[in-house]
């Protein structure tokens, strides 16, 4: 017995590993271990000598027992030690923050030209793109004949046969968005208002609803001048440069008298547009000073109050600014695309801390 004893408690404290440890409880304890055997003999025992040997031999099994089970767990403890002491961890380091979902390169840019524009004083207002055709047309010196109704590929509501109203639109520009905001807020006025757009149209350049910022200032004294100001301020923040020449293009639209379509200067040198240098020039506005006719519409006395206007395409900006070749792929919600393309979530614009890190 003490044999055994000294053999298995010997042969445990030796064990490196718990395959080791399970060898050994076989050996012992299993169906032909050695101990097993040996509990089986008691059967053959006289009454008396199993008395004697009995409980010894259940001891000397609790002992193994106990045995293997202490050094399972004083393996087990190495085994952690030795894993915390070659693998730690640093926990003063910075936590690796993981992306829920990212901001649509469309909500970025607007968010880039409302911080833009609140700095120099402007408002955010808002309409609804289902419009009446007098705010998107009428109002703004579009009347119902006028070629600019054709052209503009609009999109109207089903009217129930024998209504003879006339037809709600799709908005097909942010203008209409001047005349509420002159007839809600009077002059003076200094308001932008981005949103959709819809026009019946579809390439590599144009979809069916895009995006569009329309700026307006009214109040007494106001010229081209502070237009151009306002515009050459607003590309240089927007472009992230210092310098930027702005070339005026004399256009028309029926909503401003004069009117002008505005370029920028930048260069294509590796198909890659940088905007400030180089001999190419490239639309991105069109703008004038707002016709007596559209002052007089949203409620404002022309002959006190002159306004300039500007419209101007979010998803265009959005394009140049961030090398996006395809309008399309705006609207796909493809998700490769809008992991690629897209803005961490927590990272607001504002011109003090960039406006596009
Ligand atoms: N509404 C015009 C368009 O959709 C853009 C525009 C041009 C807006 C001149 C203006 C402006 O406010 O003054 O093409």
């Amino acid at each position: 017995m003490d044999d055994l004893r000294n053999t298995y408690l010997g042969q445990i404290a030796a064990a490196k590993d718990e395959a080791t440890l399970e060898d050994i409880r076989l050996a012992a304890l299993g169906k032909k271990g050695e101990i097993s055997l040996k509990m089986r003999e008691l059967g053959k025992m006289s009454p008396e000598e199993r008395q004697i040997f009995g409980p010894k031999l259940n001891a000397l099994k609790d002992e193994v027992i106990a045995a293997l089970a202490a050094k399972k767990a004083a393996l087990a403890d190495s085994a952690l030690d030795a894993r915390l002491a070659e693998g730690w961890l640093d926990v003063t380091k910075p936590a690796r923050p993981r992306r829920m979902g990212s901001i649509h390169p469309i909500s970025q840019v607007t968010e880039e030209v409302t911080a833009i524009f609140a700095d120099m004083g402007f408002g955010v207002a808002e309409g609804p793109r289902v419009e009446t055709d007098w705010y998107n047309f009428d109002a703004l010196n579009i009347p119902g004949h006028h070629p600019a109704r054709a052209e503009m590929d609009t999109f109207y509501m089903h009217r129930a046969a024998g209504d003879d109203r006339p037809p709600h639109v799709l908005r097909t520009h942010t203008s209409p968005v001047q005349i509420r905001s002159m007839l809600d807020q009077g002059a003076p006025l200094r308001v932008i208002c981005p949103g959709g757009v819809y026009r019946a149209d579809y390439d590599q350049t144009h979809t069916p609803m895009f995006h569009q910022v329309e700026g307006l200032a009214v109040d007494k004294d106001i010229s081209m001048a502070q237009l151009k100001w306002v515009l050459e301020e607003f590309v240089k923040a927007f472009f992230e440069v210092d310098d930027v020449e702005l070339r005026f293009r004399a256009s028309h639209f029926p909503f401003t008298e004069p009117s002008a379509e505005v370029d920028i200067r930048c260069s294509w040198d590796g198909g890659q547009l940088k905007v400030g240098e180089g001999d190419d020039w490239l639309e991105i506005l069109g703008s004038g000073m707002v016709h007596p006719k559209v002052l007089q519409a949203g409620g404002i006395d022309p002959t006190q109050y002159q306004g300039f206007a500007f419209g101007m395409g979010i998803d265009r900006i959005a394009m140049l600014k961030y090398g996006i070749p395809d309008l399309r792929a705006f609207f796909d919600s493809d998700l490769r695309w809008l992991r690629h393309y897209g803005f961490a979530a927590l990272d607001m614009p504002s011109l003090h801390a960039g406006l596009s890190r």
